[in-house]
């Protein structure tokens, strides 16, 4: 087989990269080791800024968004019980969106489906070949037959496990790491939310998160021990650790109901330098995590379409090379800014040391923010996004 741009996964980095291609007669071919439903069954990312809401429109695919989107002026940051609000819109004049990655993923999918455009699922053993090359080749198993497509570039958005960052050669590859001694155990719910913007909790006996999906469905997170079997977390003890954690008004509001959805998410931040090898372009959660306290993951993977797809445009439009010879450099400098804030929302919010000179920092970067229009502007440009 032969094509313009192999994309390895189907995740919201791939799907989007390739329904921005299709819609400039850029073939492509989506190779995903998952099947649709898998990965349609992945509960993640909840809130997305304006511009990827802008790319999402891009694509086609914003309809439903804006229909069932949730648009949010501020949020909310509960400090041992007492309640503080940040507004986008008076600081930044701008919002966010609450729509819910697995939306985003079926609307990718259901735009690439109307486009008639080809996606593997059920691939095995995907493997990349000559990236150095002029003409990189990528093999694989689906029904019991091997398979290879040559093409001119490829588009590794097969996530953090996936194959296309371990198949550089290792002295090409700088990483750097952060793994924080925790993880979020999440439920999803369908309740009415305990309010209507979200409530990043900090507290002494550890972070939560009240979010939401719908105003009939909820999503809440709570600060666990990377130990944790999910098991030992039937609903009832989830509600239990939750409630004292909350401010009096929430605790008043907050409707139990039992979970359809539990898991644990690790916290990690991670980069790899550089995001280009040869004809191999590294996007999302191939190249860069961050813990999910800044909202940041699914809004980086895609900034990082945004600049790879106008790179990949570009060349086969104006048959320049400028964007791809650029696309590294400029989507690291982004993704560094929101390592910083990922990190600092981070080690801000959770119970991370019992070191009593820890917590009371923490509790000196959430005065100044609530009584500083400085500091507060920073964080509400960070939360909605640093613009490209
Ligand atoms: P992914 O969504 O990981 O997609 C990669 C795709 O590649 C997957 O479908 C995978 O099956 C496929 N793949 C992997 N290996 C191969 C292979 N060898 N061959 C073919 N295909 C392959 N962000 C937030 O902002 N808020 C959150 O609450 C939040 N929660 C998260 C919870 C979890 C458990 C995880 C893992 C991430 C979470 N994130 C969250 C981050 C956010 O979901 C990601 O940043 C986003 O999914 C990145 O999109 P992506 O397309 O780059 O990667
Ligand atoms: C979510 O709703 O899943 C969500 C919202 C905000 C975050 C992380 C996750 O920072």
């Amino acid at each position: 087989m032969r094509t313009q741009v192999v994309i390895i996964g189907a995740g919201p980095a791939g799907l989007l990269l390739g329904q921005l291609l299709c819609r400039h007669g850029i073939d492509n071919i989506i190779l995903e080791r998952h099947t649709g439903a898998y990965v349609l069954g992945r509960v993640r990312a909840g809130v997305i800024e304006q511009v990827t809401i802008g790319l999402l429109d891009e694509a086609g695919v914003g309809a439903r968004m804006h229909e069932d989107g949730l648009v949010h002026d501020g949020v909310q940051i509960c400090v041992d019980g007492v309640r503080h609000r940040i507004s986008f819109k008076e600081l930044t004049g701008k919002t966010v969106m609450v729509y819910g990655q697995t939306e985003i993923t079926k609307d990718l999918m259901d735009g690439r489906a109307a486009l008639g455009a080809p996606t593997v699922y059920a691939a095995q053993d995907v493997a990349l070949h000559d990236i150095f090359a002029d003409r990189p080749r990528v093999t694989y198993r689906a029904g019991g037959e091997a398979h290879e497509i040559v093409c001119d570039f490829i588009a590794g958005c097969d996530g953090f496990h996936g194959v296309s960052r371990t198949s550089v050669p290792p002295d090409t590859l700088t990483t750097h790491e952060r793994v924080y001694p925790l993880g979020w155990l999440g439920i999803l719910c369908d309740t009415p939310p305990v309010s209507e913007e979200l409530i990043y909790v900090r507290h002494r006996l550890g972070f939560a998160l009240c979010s939401m999906r719908s105003p009939r469905r909820s999503r809440y997170y709570l600060q666990c021990s990377l130990a944790e079997d999910i098991e030992a977390w039937p609903d009832e003890r989830f509600w239990q650790e939750l409630r004292p954690r909350l401010d009096e008004e929430a605790r008043h509001r907050l409707v139990t109901g039992p979970s359809i959805e539990k898991s644990i998410a690790p916290l990690r931040s991670f980069v790899a330098e550089p995001m280009r090898f040869g004809r191999l372009f590294l996007a999302g959660d191939a190249a860069h995590i961050v813990p999910p306290t800044g909202a940041k993951g699914l809004n980086l993977a895609a900034s990082d379409v945004r600049y790879l797809s106008r790179a990949l445009i570009e060349h086969y439009a104006e048959k320049s090379d400028a964007g791809l010879a650029h696309y590294s450099e400029r989507a690291l400098a982004r993704v560094w800014k929101a390592e910083r804030f990922s990190w600092w929302m981070t080690t801000t919010l959770h119970r991370l040391s019992d070191n009593p000179f820890d917590q009371k920092l923490q509790l000196a970067e959430l005065d100044y923010l609530f009584r500083s229009k400085a500091a507060a502007t920073v964080f509400a440009e960070n939360y909605v996004g640093l613009p490209y």
